[in-house]
């Protein structure tokens, strides 16, 4: 790791493109200062299926994607880097950081066409984003009992966007105290609006995944209706 003032960097190989993205992050400050493990499992998730073996090289190119709670951005830029035009949102004090990780990459996700841009997007606050995204991700967000109503009224509006559009969702789950009965709560309050299909381990990274890291896939069970119509 390279140390500059309070900044230290990490690089995150994506194996389909062969490009290394570099993440800047914060010795001190709140959440959102550093990459959480949730949020590296499911940018190789997304690299994986990149793979020519699975969806191949081109199915993120020219997709429309969002990413709620991006914190440092490296879901939404590795989304970028595999050819997607992504927005990746967060709270306005977290943009600063944001904005210079998506800064310091774009060579990277401009060359594979992809975008990558910043804005605010606070789930309690049910504004409008001029987006309709086909695919909204998001990583390691249900960590606090008050977001969980909030969260699940913007990931139902965003989904409600486009007949097409579904989530993937990465989460650690933890076992204290404070954290467990967050995770319980999200997933009762998240079964009874949408549909969810796990993404298997087997399906993920081989190494970069782990039994207490979930991927989730979200739909809207109407569109699952129009899907096999
Ligand atoms: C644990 S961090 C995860 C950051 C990043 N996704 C990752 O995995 O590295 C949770 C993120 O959710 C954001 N967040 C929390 N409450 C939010 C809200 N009400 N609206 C939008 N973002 C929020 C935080 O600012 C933070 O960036």
């Amino acid at each position: 790791m390279d140390k500059e003032d309070d900044v230290f960097t990490r690089e995150f190989e994506l194996e389909s493109r062969n490009v290394t993205l570099t993440l800047y992050q914060k010795e001190v400050g709140d959440v959102s200062c550093v990459v959480w493990d949730a949020s590296l499992v499911l940018a190789k998730y997304l690299d994986v299926l990149c793979s020519e073996n699975r969806l191949g090289k081109n199915w993120l190119v020219g997709k429309k994607v969002l990413e709620l709670g991006a914190g440092l951005g490296c879901v939404g830029m590795t989304a970028a880097c595999l050819g997607a035009e992504v927005v990746l949102t967060d709270l306005a004090n977290v943009l600063p950081a944001l904005n210079k990780n998506i800064e310091m990459n774009k060579d990277l996700w401009k060359q594979s066409g992809g975008s990558a841009r910043a804005e605010e997007l606070d789930w309690s606050k049910h504004a409008e984003i001029d987006f309709k995204p086909e695919i909204i991700l998001l990583a390691d967000c249900v960590y606090y009992t008050e977001s969980i109503e909030p969260l699940l009224d913007t990931l139902e509006r965003l989904c409600g966007a486009r007949n097409d559009t579904y989530a993937l969702l990465s989460q650690e789950e933890r076992d204290t105290p404070n954290q467990k009965p967050v995770w319980s709560q999200f997933v009762e309050a998240i079964k009874k609006t949408f549909k969810i299909t796990p993404v298997m381990l087997s399906e993920q990274h081989p190494t970069y995944s782990s039994h207490d890291i979930r991927v989730l896939k979200l739909t809207l069970p109407s569109k699952d209706k129009k899907e096999t119509q």
